[in-house]
């Protein structure tokens, strides 16, 4: 039976779960793994992670679907990547079918979690890699700790749907040859400064621009953005210090084959964003957020929507959203039903 939770309300926040999937590394290898109802962790004073931040972590969701079914969406690309976030902070790579099996499990074994269809709300799926051990010295730790946990979630901006502002900030996210393609928790601690000023000056987000140059829009510091030119192009940064979205790799498909439009992944110089109709953020916990305004330093740019949100934004969310919630058939290999 589902959990008494009013999922209608939900926001972005943790709740506690029954089961979370645990497997440790140790001596060169991973051990079984198993599912675990302990939420608290013991580890050394001078572990690895809490000295040199060394952890990785990664976001997906599961969904009930229009016909009652419990399903994920893509996660083999979560597994790939963070294969690829583990290769650059030096950690053992968790197997990309164990880390498919751990999300089935723990997504079956928390199923009553799992908001039911038409809540707006989504079971989001958190899997996490740390060193354990005692490290002092500056080098990677030789024991590990891959972790999946859930938690039930709505939507991921205060405020719903409605159009978010952005501001360009002062900080920046990334560095060249850094590791801002890699999703570090080191990425998101540098983050926490430039979110809380951004919070007290009414915006919603950063929008980062390239640290070389500060000429070209980047992301922002929990999603990548995608824009929509007057001509119904769908056009999203290319650059190799911002996360390779899923989500935004799954919405120039859409757009392509499912809604037949162009799509351009290039740079965007700041200056070209005016000349663009729609504004979104793309991402696991974003999902397809409208942005209304960008404020850089007092200039302005405004996206003018007559529902809230862009005509191609909007299209794009549907067919997104209903491939994922089983109304649309999906491409080959998307969704994984955990039975
Ligand atoms: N960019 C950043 C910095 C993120 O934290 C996220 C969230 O995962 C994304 C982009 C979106 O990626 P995805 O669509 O794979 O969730
Ligand atoms: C996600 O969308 O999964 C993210 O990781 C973004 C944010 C919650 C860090």
């Amino acid at each position: 039976m589902k959990k008494d939770i009013d999922w209608k309300n939900l926001g972005f926040g943790y709740i506690k779960t029954d089961y979370r999937y645990v497997s440790n590394f140790k001596d060169g290898k991973w051990d079984e793994g198993e599912l675990s109802t302990e939420d608290m962790i013991t580890m050394s004073e001078c572990a690895c992670v809490l000295q040199y931040a060394q952890t990785c972590f990664e976001g997906l969701k599961a969904y009930t679907t229009v016909d009652g079914r419990t399903v994920c969406f893509r996660p083999d690309l979560n597994a790939e990547r963070m294969i690829q976030s583990c290769e650059r902070l030096e950690m053992p790579v968790f197997p990309k079918e164990r880390f498919i099996d751990a999300v089935l499990k723990t997504v079956k074994a928390n199923v009553d979690f799992v908001p039911p269809y038409g809540t707006g709300a989504t079971l989001y799926l958190r899997p996490y890699m740390f060193g354990s051990d005692a490290i002092i010295g500056v080098k990677p730790a030789h024991e590990y700790q891959f972790r999946l946990f859930c938690t039930p979630v709505g939507p991921y901006f205060k405020g719903g749907t409605e159009a978010i502002t952005l501001r360009v900030p002062d900080f920046d996210r990334a560095a060249p040859h850094g590791t801002g393609h890699v999703k570090a928790g080191l990425n998101y601690a540098m983050s926490l400064h430039a979110i809380v000023d951004a919070h007290n000056q009414g915006y919603s987000e950063n929008m980062y621009l390239d640290s070389a140059t500060r000429t070209n829009v980047e992301e922002t510091g929990g999603a990548n953005i995608i824009f929509v030119t007057k001509d119904n192009k769908v056009v999203t940064p290319k650059s190799t210090t911002i996360l390779p979205s899923i989500t935004r790799r799954s919405l120039l498909y859409v757009a392509e084959h499912y809604l037949g439009l162009q799509v351009e992944e290039r740079v965007i110089p700041y200056e070209e964003i005016k000349d663009f109709r729609e504004c979104a953020l793309c991402g696991t916990a974003a999902v397809l957020s409208p942005v209304g305004k960008i404020v850089n330093h007092g200039e302005e740019v405004t996206y003018k929507y007559e529902n809230g949100t862009g005509e191609i934004t909007q299209k794009l969310y549907e067919t997104l959203t209903g491939i994922q919630m089983g109304r649309l058939e999906a491409p080959e290999g998307w969704i994984y039903e955990i039975k």
